[in-house]
């Protein structure tokens, strides 16, 4: 009998992260996979999975417009609900800190099924921060069996908290291995402004933002830091591609009218978004994976946040937590932009979030202990 192993995920981080674990394991006879999407993104969901070949089994396609976190998670539970108890799987994977998560481990957890949480173990300190995602993932990581940590420092976050050391496996971020799928030397842009900058003489700033907590003040005095710095420098200009969510869309088309350094576009797929960070100067962002890709990348990143779950690239000398004030963000670009010396100590291609082979372990893993 094979190991029915079912994949749960619904954002466009999680589908990045989880994409590569579904392409090995389509390669062991030994597994049957079942891919479930929640669908809570729609449009940035569905780039990953054509961008990777995914067909899922099951799309609940509980998406809409300005969808609150309790209706994604209500609406989440009652799909799985029916998808688990027709399918019984031996182990459920979930992967990373969405609602989309959070709601798959506990309908799983319901019907008595194994739980993997893919990419465990990452701590902020603050419950409000990143909101909801450092709640979704302490209360994942309550009902996980398997708790896949990609770093030593999330091991140790799992073992203080209490967590059993034999149900939690050091993997790496299966991140780089998707990374490795999809950045490439001579990679040309469909669209013809990517195509049109010349890498070399021009500074790209790559900006993304999309946080909760920064939605308000905190994400205009970013977007005001990025876009005054731009105006400064004669060869800095920005790049960015805005996330779907309308509150982000409103405060960045507020923020950057006029600005004619700041290039505002729609969210690329991740093949483009990727090669465009491996061409880029430098990163400006709050998100989570991007903190991850650009040490690798040999790209320094301000983390315009409070905190950060993720402090290896900062231990490694990658990337700097800023924080949300708009002299801090400034004089923090000022610096870069004008001392090489600070920015060569900062571009240096590390690669503390694994070395593109997480997902082959975590494969091994679920082949070794599962059943
Ligand atoms: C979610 C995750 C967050 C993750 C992020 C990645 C939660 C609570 N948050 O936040 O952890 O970092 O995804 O992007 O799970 N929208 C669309 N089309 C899409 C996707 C989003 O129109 O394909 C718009 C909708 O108006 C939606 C809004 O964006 O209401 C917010 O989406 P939602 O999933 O609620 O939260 P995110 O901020 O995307
Ligand atoms: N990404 C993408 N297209 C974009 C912006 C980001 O493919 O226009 C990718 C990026 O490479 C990373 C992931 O999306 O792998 C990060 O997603 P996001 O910032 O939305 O979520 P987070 O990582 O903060 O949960």
């Amino acid at each position: 009998m094979k190991i029915k192993v079912m994949t749960v995920f619904g954002t466009r981080p999680e589908g990045i992260k989880m994409a590569p674990i579904i392409k090995v394991m389509e390669k062991v006879d030994e597994i049957e996979n079942v891919i479930c999407v929640t669908a809570q993104h729609r449009e940035m969901l569905d780039q990953v999975l054509n961008l990777f070949k995914i067909e899922p089994h099951y799309d609940l396609n509980i998406f809409k417009p300005g969808q609150t976190l309790t209706e994604i998670t209500v609406r989440a539970l009652q799909g799985l609900e029916a998808v688990i108890e027709k399918e019984r799987p031996d182990i459920l994977l979930v992967q990373g800190d969405t609602t989309t998560v959070f709601s798959g481990a506990l309908a799983a957890f319901y019907q008595r099924v194994k739980i993997g949480h893919v990419e465990a173990g990452l701590r902020s300190g603050n419950l409000y921060s990143p909101y909801p995602e450092e709640a979704n993932r302490k209360l994942t990581g309550i009902l996980a069996d398997f708790h896949f940590a990609p770093t030593q420092t999330n091991k140790d976050n799992l073992l203080k908290e209490g967590y059993p050391e034999e149900k939690i496996f050091i993997t790496g971020n299966t991140v780089i291995d998707a990374l490795k799928y999809a950045v490439k030397e001579d990679f040309m842009f469909n669209d013809p402004l990517l195509n049109s900058i010349d890498y070399g003489r021009e500074r790209v700033i790559l900006l993304t933002s999309h946080r909760r907590e920064n939605i308000g003040r905190p994400m205009e005095n970013i977007f005001a830091a990025v876009g005054d710095i731009a105006k400064k420098y004669d060869n800095v200009s920005v790049v960015f591609p805005i996330h779907l969510n309308p509150k982000v869309r409103e405060i960045a088309r507020r923020v950057f009218e006029n600005n004619r350094k700041v290039h505002l576009i729609e969210p690329l797929d991740y093949e483009p978004f990727t090669n465009l960070m491996a061409k880029c100067h430098l990163v400006v962002t709050d998100s989570g994976g991007l903190q991850e890709e650009a040490p690798s990348l040999g790209k320094p990143v301000l983390v315009v946040r409070e905190e950060t779950e993720r402090p290896e690239g900062i231990e490694a000398g990658t990337a700097r937590l800023v924080g949300t004030r708009y002299e801090d963000i400034y004089s923090s670009l000022d610096l870069l932009l004008s001392n090489d010396e600070e920015y060569n100590k900062m571009a240096n291609a590390v690669n503390p979030y694994g070395d593109g082979r997480a997902s082959e372990r975590i494969v091994d893993i679920i082949l070794k202990h599962v059943r």
